[in-house]
């Protein structure tokens, strides 16, 4: 025997226990984007490698240590993407969408070499959510309505949220310099990372979760202190309108994100029920990027969810039963296939949305409810010989207990549509 080729460590396969799960986030968050007046945009996975450097940033864990890059056949270096708000960026820019206000979502799958984890692989997914043009606080807040409805539909519960702002680069320059000379008075009580961070990304050493540094970061000084007046201004008017708009948050002042690219807000929605990975959506503003990938200066706000997390919280509640079938026909009568065929052309066009699998292949009135119940279906509708001879089915409730009812066939899309709460016509 050939020995087997597996998958790459960190890139997962999605098989049909699963895909019930992302079927409905993807389509729920479709749905409220397209609520939110947002449009869909498709982006190349591959890009090349200086798009990231230059918004990402150089001295950042993603570009440093986690990128799949390589060379191709013509010697441009080029890399699968880690995130999609810089192929976005890029996007609107090269195609001139950037002149006006937009409001664009993407969905697909990014790639970081992180060390895989529960909740965090190599090859992940995102719906990330970009606007363009939008200078104040109203499309930050909007951006976190649009999360909170997606969680809400979900029915996602005891997700926070934590903002931050990271002020203008002039106010984080000045606010750098002095956290840079309090690190250095400290630097034997820094860690590993956070001497190696000192100098090229010192704001990421206020992320770092080790205990040891906690009480370090503690006493640092704050970046609010240092906000300059626009970015405040900003800012509180971002809180004020989550407050109106009834969404509670918390304000996390060590909150900086990863990336380079974010100025005035930041927030991440994290939860503690997915362990060390409890960030499912994070996003902020991020004024500057255009420019700096060579477009006019546009401001723009976005965020990100990542699948994979919201999709094992998903998992650990109530199953997702949309994709099931809602009835099963049983045909028992003898020759009664075709009749079968007819009558389920028949109730699919009279019920929108109506999902029917007709029993083929023939077998007992036994073997066919067995496998009416393992479909998943809410109905049996039976068949048989007497039914057929009366003009009627059987409807058999499979997940309740309830007694049996003949439907003569003329009332069953009417039955049905009350039954399923589904819309004739
Ligand atoms: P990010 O925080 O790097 O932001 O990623 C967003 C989300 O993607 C994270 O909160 C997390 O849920 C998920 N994620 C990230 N890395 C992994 C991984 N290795 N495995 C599983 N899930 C992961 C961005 O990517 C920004 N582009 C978000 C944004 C859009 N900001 C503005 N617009």
């Amino acid at each position: 025997m050939q020995r087997l080729i597996q998958s790459i460590r960190g890139m997962n396969d999605v098989l049909p226990d699963a895909t019930p799960y992302w079927r409905l986030l993807e389509d729920t968050a479709r749905e409220v984007l397209a609520a939110y007046g947002y449009q869909e945009v498709r982006l190349p996975i591959v890009e090349r490698t200086e798009l990231f450097a230059r918004s990402i940033g150089e001295v950042t864990d993603i570009v440093e240590k986690e990128m799949y890059t390589f060379t191709d056949r013509n010697g441009d270096s080029l890399t699968l993407r880690p995130e999609g708000t810089a192929g976005c960026v890029r996007a609107v820019v090269e195609s001139g969408l950037a002149r006006s206000e937009q409001r664009l979502w993407y969905q697909g799958p990014m790639f970081r070499h992180e060390r895989p984890q529960k909740g965090r692989y190599r090859q992940f997914h995102q719906f990330g959510v970009e606007a363009f043009g939008l200078e104040g606080p109203d499309v930050d807040a909007e951006q976190i309505l649009i999360g909170a409805r997606i969680w809400r539909r979900l029915g996602l519960e005891g997700l926070t949220l934590e903002v931050n702002s990271l002020g203008t680069p002039a106010a984080r320059a000045a606010y750098r310099a002095v956290l840079v000379d309090y690190l250095r008075a400290h630097f034997d009580q820094l860690d590993e990372d956070g001497q190696r961070r000192l100098e090229g990304n010192p704001l990421r050493v206020l992320d770092s979760k080790v205990p040891e540094m906690q009480p370090l970061i503690e006493g640092a000084p704050r970046l609010a202190e240092y906000l300059d007046e626009s970015s405040r201004i900003h800012f509180e008017g971002l809180l004020e309108m989550l407050e109106r708009a009834g969404v509670a948050y918390r304000v996390n002042p060590r909150l900086v994100r990863g990336l380079d690219y974010y100025e005035k807000t930041v927030y991440e929605w994290t939860t503690d029920r997915l362990g060390a990975q409890g960030t499912v959506c994070a996003g902020g503003r991020y004024d500057g990027l255009v420019e700096q990938l060579g477009g006019r200066r546009t401001p723009a706000a976005g965020f990100a969810i990542g699948l994979e997390r919201i999709i094992a919280l998903l998992e650990a509640g109530a199953q997702p039963r949309h994709h099931l079938p809602h009835a099963y026909l049983v045909v028992a009568a003898a020759g009664a296939e075709t009749e079968a065929l007819r009558l389920a052309e028949d109730l699919r066009e009279a019920l929108g949305g109506l999902r029917l699998v007709v029993n083929c292949g023939g077998g007992s009135l036994k073997t066919q409810v067995k496998r009416a119940d393992r479909s998943g279906a809410e109905l049996a509708l039976i068949l048989g010989d007497e039914e057929r001879a009366r003009g009627e089915v059987s409807v058999k409730r499979l997940r309740q207990d309830a007694p049996q009812e003949q439907v003569p066939l003329a009332a069953l899309g009417a039955y049905l549509a009350g039954v399923l709460g589904l819309a004739q016509g």
